[in-house]
């Protein structure tokens, strides 16, 4: 039977991303290289599909490994979400970001050339358009220079994608740009597992909720937003994980050898209403303080979703209020 190659499929979006995938009767084989997953995840989607899911420990960048896992499946599509993705730590670290992330990608490309793989898809982000001048976000605004290496290498990505897909005849090549991702899977069993002191702002939220942080830091309160706060898309990642089995359809019957898509919501809350979700959903009162701003932070930003609602006929479903629930139903159930 032809496989679904999910790289990266016991992190946050990717284990989700699996569990849909298999919801829908695909076959799946996990890559993945516990750089920032846990091995438990497997059992977890095994749990809660009920199926059994194979996988991999394997690192994308050592290509005689890579090689004898196209040699012995055969694979008919891949989804690609391993790479690295801390921002900060991708400026102090700039090699190992450009080296993980860009040789991963050229790796499978080259088995996509070698074994007549047509159908791809990417995980990219909307760093890639920076803080844009108009709002929302539409996927004709021009990428901006990328403020971390961690971006640059969803930029150069893909390119490379693109410029392989004009190469290759057959070859469907697809960008998903998230926006900002949260909650987790409705079981509980499944979410965002951030190693040490989170960045994102969900997972702080979560863990403040749960005492494991004293107070939630919000950066920046003099935005010219309407409480002051940055503003964001955040979308629940069950949705995000839907829109990758739209995009694999649609790859199916693309014209286009490369085509790219905003995921979001459309819809901007600000850092205080994702605060005011939160307690609202959890019934606790979070202990936060108004802080500087965060260096790198854009004020806001927002998708126009309505390129993914024509061409892959998706639109995201769930609320603010589902993310934030489902995120607190994972972390409770961490402790
Ligand atoms: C970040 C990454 C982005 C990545 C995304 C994944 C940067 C510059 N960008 O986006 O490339 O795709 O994560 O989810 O890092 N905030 C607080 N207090 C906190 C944490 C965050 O106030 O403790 C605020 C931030 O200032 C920001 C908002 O919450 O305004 C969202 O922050 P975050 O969750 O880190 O996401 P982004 O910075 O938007």
């Amino acid at each position: 039977m032809k496989k679904v190659l999910v790289t990266g499929g016991l992190g946050f979006i990717g284990s989700h991303t699996s569990v849909e995938l298999v919801n829908k009767g695909y076959q799946i084989i996990i890559v993945d290289n516990l750089s920032n997953s846990k091995i438990e995840v497997h059992d977890k989607l095994e749990q809660i599909t009920s199926k059994q899911i194979t996988f991999h420990d394997i690192d994308l960048t050592d290509r005689e490994a890579v090689a004898r896992i196209f040699h012995e499946n055969e694979i008919e599509s891949i989804i690609h979400f391993a790479a690295f993705k801390a921002v900060g730590e991708s400026v102090d670290k700039p090699l190992d970001y450009y080296r993980n992330n860009i040789d991963s990608l050229i790796n499978l490309l080259e088995m996509c050339d070698s074994h007549n793989i047509n159908k791809f898809v990417f995980s990219s982000s909307c760093t890639v358009y920076g803080q844009p001048d108009k709002l929302p976000v539409t996927e004709s605004f021009p990428k901006m220079q990328a403020e971390s290496p961690y971006g640059n290498t969803k930029q150069i990505c893909e390119e490379i994608i693109e410029d392989f897909s004009k190469s290759k005849k057959r070859f469907k090549a697809i960008s998903l740009r998230y926006f900002n991702p949260a909650g987790a899977h409705e079981s509980g069993l499944i979410g965002e597992l951030p190693l040490g002191v989170p960045n994102n702002l969900v997972p702080f939220i979560t863990q403040t909720g749960a005492g494991l942080r004293d107070k939630l830091n919000v950066f920046g309160g003099d935005y010219n937003t309407h409480d002051g706060t940055c503003i964001r898309d955040f979308i629940h990642v069950v949705d995000l994980a839907i829109a990758h089995i739209s995009a694999l359809e649609y790859a199916e019957k693309m014209e286009e050898n490369y085509d790219f898509f905003n995921l979001g919501t459309g819809k901007g809350y600000s850092v205080i209403e994702v605060v005011k979700s939160f307690e609202k959903v959890s019934g606790l009162s979070l202990n936060y303080q108004i802080v500087g701003r965060r260096s790198g932070d854009i004020e806001q930003i927002y998708a126009d979703t309505s390129k993914a609602k024509e061409r892959l006929g998706w639109v995201a479903e769930l609320d603010l209020d589902s993310m934030m629930e489902s995120a607190w139903r994972w972390q409770k159930n961490l402790q």
